[in-house]
């Protein structure tokens, strides 16, 4: 059945409230004197049913901060209620037991990408093909900590997991807190989803303007391997932003949001996913990028083994100028471009190649043991040359930000080869093999999570 009413009335004597101590605080003693202003009058009345209406009201008691923070969504707005995400059947794994001591209404406290694919399917689709939404599988792939179980569940858990996601487990409907709550890039959820929407779009605001600022991604895309965030703060762009980024509209409608008119430089979301200049929004961060300049030997998108892109990288390439050219000209764009592909070369030529290849000379003499990767020190000095610095070098170098080009890039690159070099030579003049160390804090699981084979 189907009932009008007042629904958040309980809300709204909160914001009532702040209605009156907001202005106090901010006119102060002008407004002594004066006639207050009369107040208005918010009432949200909306048809709901009562199973609907009894969230709100209860929660409002309960989780005021929750129900604030959707009374001024876009969802609130649009009638999209608590059911409509959180309702769930007896079929579902993640139905929670304990909340049937408050209510007899079935409810799943994960929201998954498959919940929020009913009303916006194609986000969820190109998501969904995303190397976001795919990074467990990817990095039990290709990690040497996971793979050679030299970090263990709690420094996984609080560390790698937090951003690239958990595989979220539940027993008899309580959740394993190790595994929950997370909202990492690509949480492994209980319906079988992959990812977790509110990695950029918190609850329970599900902002636009949130996803389009740089410190969004700034939470994972950030510290020694893989500084965007600062690099966006160096950069001029960055500069700009921080300038007067106040003053833009974040609000436009999507597929409205304008370079020049709503902005004036790019975020990241504007080089990686916005639409502009004829290009449309998207999920998938790998649309875009014509190299894979994290991985140790800078490789085009479609040759990482883990999960080759679909796309050819030149197309992609002139989708990357595209958005250059909403605010630059064809010359300024190519001679931002000739430069970072001459500094990707650079870095692959004449320091990772040659390195690598004294360092296999090792691995062949049985100077440095194949066994686990990451428990020598010249394994660690190997990992830190790309993974550290000769990341930033690349970024740097992508993104406009010349002190991570040079001085947290090129530079430390010099300085890692000559200390391995020499460090190298000493191991082949002695001939005694490098010190294998029992790394402190290993042990943890090296089989494969059974779901990432599905
Ligand atoms: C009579 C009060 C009441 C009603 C009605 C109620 N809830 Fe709750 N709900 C609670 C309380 C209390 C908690 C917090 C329990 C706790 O602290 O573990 C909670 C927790 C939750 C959680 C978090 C569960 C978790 O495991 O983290 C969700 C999601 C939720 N409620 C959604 C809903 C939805 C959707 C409805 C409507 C179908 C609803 N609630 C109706 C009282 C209520
Ligand atoms: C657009 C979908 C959506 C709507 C609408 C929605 N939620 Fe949620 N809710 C989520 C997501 C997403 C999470 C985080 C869990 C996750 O990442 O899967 C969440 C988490 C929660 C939690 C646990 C949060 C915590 O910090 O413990 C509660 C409680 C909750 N919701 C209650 C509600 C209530 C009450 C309403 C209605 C006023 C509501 N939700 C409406 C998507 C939604
Ligand atoms: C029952 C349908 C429904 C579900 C489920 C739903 N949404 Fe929405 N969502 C909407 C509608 C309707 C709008 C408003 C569209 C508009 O304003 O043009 C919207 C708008 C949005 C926006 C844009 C907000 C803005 O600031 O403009 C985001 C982001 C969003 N939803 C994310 C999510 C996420 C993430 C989930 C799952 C956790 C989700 N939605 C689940 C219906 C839904
Ligand atoms: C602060 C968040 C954060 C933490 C903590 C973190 N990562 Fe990452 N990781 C990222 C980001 C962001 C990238 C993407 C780097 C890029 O493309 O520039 C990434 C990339 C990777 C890659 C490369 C993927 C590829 O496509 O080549 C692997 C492997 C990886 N991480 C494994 C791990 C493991 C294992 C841990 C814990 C030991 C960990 N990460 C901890 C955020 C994090
Ligand atoms: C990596 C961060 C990130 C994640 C994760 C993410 N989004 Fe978004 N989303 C964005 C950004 C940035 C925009 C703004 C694009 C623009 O400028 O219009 C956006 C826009 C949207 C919009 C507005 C319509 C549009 O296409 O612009 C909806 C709806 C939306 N996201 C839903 C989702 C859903 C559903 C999921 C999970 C399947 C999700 N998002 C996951 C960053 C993210
Ligand atoms: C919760 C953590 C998190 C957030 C927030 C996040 N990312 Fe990521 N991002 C990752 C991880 C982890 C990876 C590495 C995935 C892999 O390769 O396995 C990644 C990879 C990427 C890549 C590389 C894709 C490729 O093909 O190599 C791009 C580009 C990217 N993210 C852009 C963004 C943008 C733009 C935002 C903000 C709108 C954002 N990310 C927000 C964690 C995050
Ligand atoms: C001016 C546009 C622009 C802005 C702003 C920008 N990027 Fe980039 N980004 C690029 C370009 C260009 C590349 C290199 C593309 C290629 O591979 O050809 C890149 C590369 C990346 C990569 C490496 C992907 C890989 O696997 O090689 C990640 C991750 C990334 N950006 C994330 C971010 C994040 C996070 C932000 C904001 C803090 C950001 N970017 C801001 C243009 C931008
Ligand atoms: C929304 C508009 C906008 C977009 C999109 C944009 N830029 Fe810019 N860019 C600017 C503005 C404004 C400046 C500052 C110009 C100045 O120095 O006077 C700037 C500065 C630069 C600079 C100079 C950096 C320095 O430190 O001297 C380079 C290089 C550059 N942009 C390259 C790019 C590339 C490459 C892209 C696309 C991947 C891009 N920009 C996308 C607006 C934009």
């Amino acid at each position: 059945m189907k009932s009008t009413r007042n629904i958040v009335s309980v809300v709204m004597v909160c914001f009532v409230c702040f209605g009156i101590t907001g202005l106090k605080a901010a006119f102060g003693q002008e407004t002594q004197g004066l006639e207050p202003l009369p107040l208005k009058e918010y009432r949200i009345e909306r048809i709901l049913s009562d199973d609907a209406r009894e969230c709100i009201d209860c929660h409002a008691r309960e989780s005021k901060g929750i129900v604030a923070d959707w009374a001024g969504s876009r969802h609130a707005h649009a009638n999209v209620n608590c059911l409509d995400c959180h309702g769930g059947s007896q079929a579902d794994a993640d139905i929670s037991k304990s909340h049937l001591e408050y209510d007899q209404t079935l409810i799943s406290a994960i929201v998954s990408p498959r919940d929020c694919s009913r009303c916006h399917p194609a986000e969820a689709a190109q998501y969904d093909k995303s190397k976001h939404a795919h990074t467990m599988e990817i990095i039990w792939k290709i990690d040497p900590w996971l793979n050679d179980g030299l970090n263990n569940d709690i420094e996984r858990a609080t560390g790698c997991y937090h951003c690239h996601g958990s595989v979220v487990k539940i027993e008899n409907g309580e959740f394993d807190d190790i595994t929950w709550p997370n909202v990492g890039v690509g949480r492994v959820n209980p319906d079988g989803s992959r990812g977790s929407c509110s990695s950029c779009h918190t609850r329970h605001r599900f902002s636009l303007v949130e996803a389009r600022k740089p410190e969004v991604c700034g939470q994972c895309h950030l510290g020694p391997d893989h500084p965007q965030v600062e690099i966006y703060n160096e950069s001029k762009h960055g500069a700009i932003y921080h300038a007067e980024g106040d003053t833009w509209n974040w609000d436009a409608a999507p597929g409205t949001w304008s370079a020049g008119v709503d902005y004036r430089t790019p975020t990241c979301s504007v080089c990686h996913m916005s639409g502009i200049n004829g290009l449309t929004t998207t999920h998938d961060v790998t649309e875009r990028l014509a190299w894979e300049t994290q991985a140790p030997l800078t490789i085009r998108p479609n040759e990482f083994k883990a999960f080759p892109a679909s796309g050819d990288w030149k197309k992609e390439r002139e989708k990357m100028e595209k958005v250059c050219l909403a605010c630059h000209s064809q010359t300024w764009v190519t001679g931002h471009f000739t430069k970072f592909d001459d500094a990707v070369i650079n870095y692959n030529e004449n320091y990772y190649l040659p390195l690598k290849k004294q360092i296999d000379e090792l691995y062949e003499k049985n100077l440095l043991s194949k066994e686990k990767n990451l428990d020598e020190k010249l394994e660690i000095e190997m990992y830190e040359l790309w993974h550290h610095e000769g990341r930033r070098a690349r970024f740097g170098a992508a993104m406009m930000a010349p002190d991570y080009a040079w001085w947290h890039g090129f530079y430390e690159l010099k300085k890692r080869c000559m200390d391995m070099e020499a460090e190298i030579e000493h191991v082949l003049q002695t001939g005694k093999p490098v010190k294998v160390f029992q790394v402190k804090g290993s042990g943890g699981d090296t089989i494969k999570p059974d779901y990432l084979d599905k």
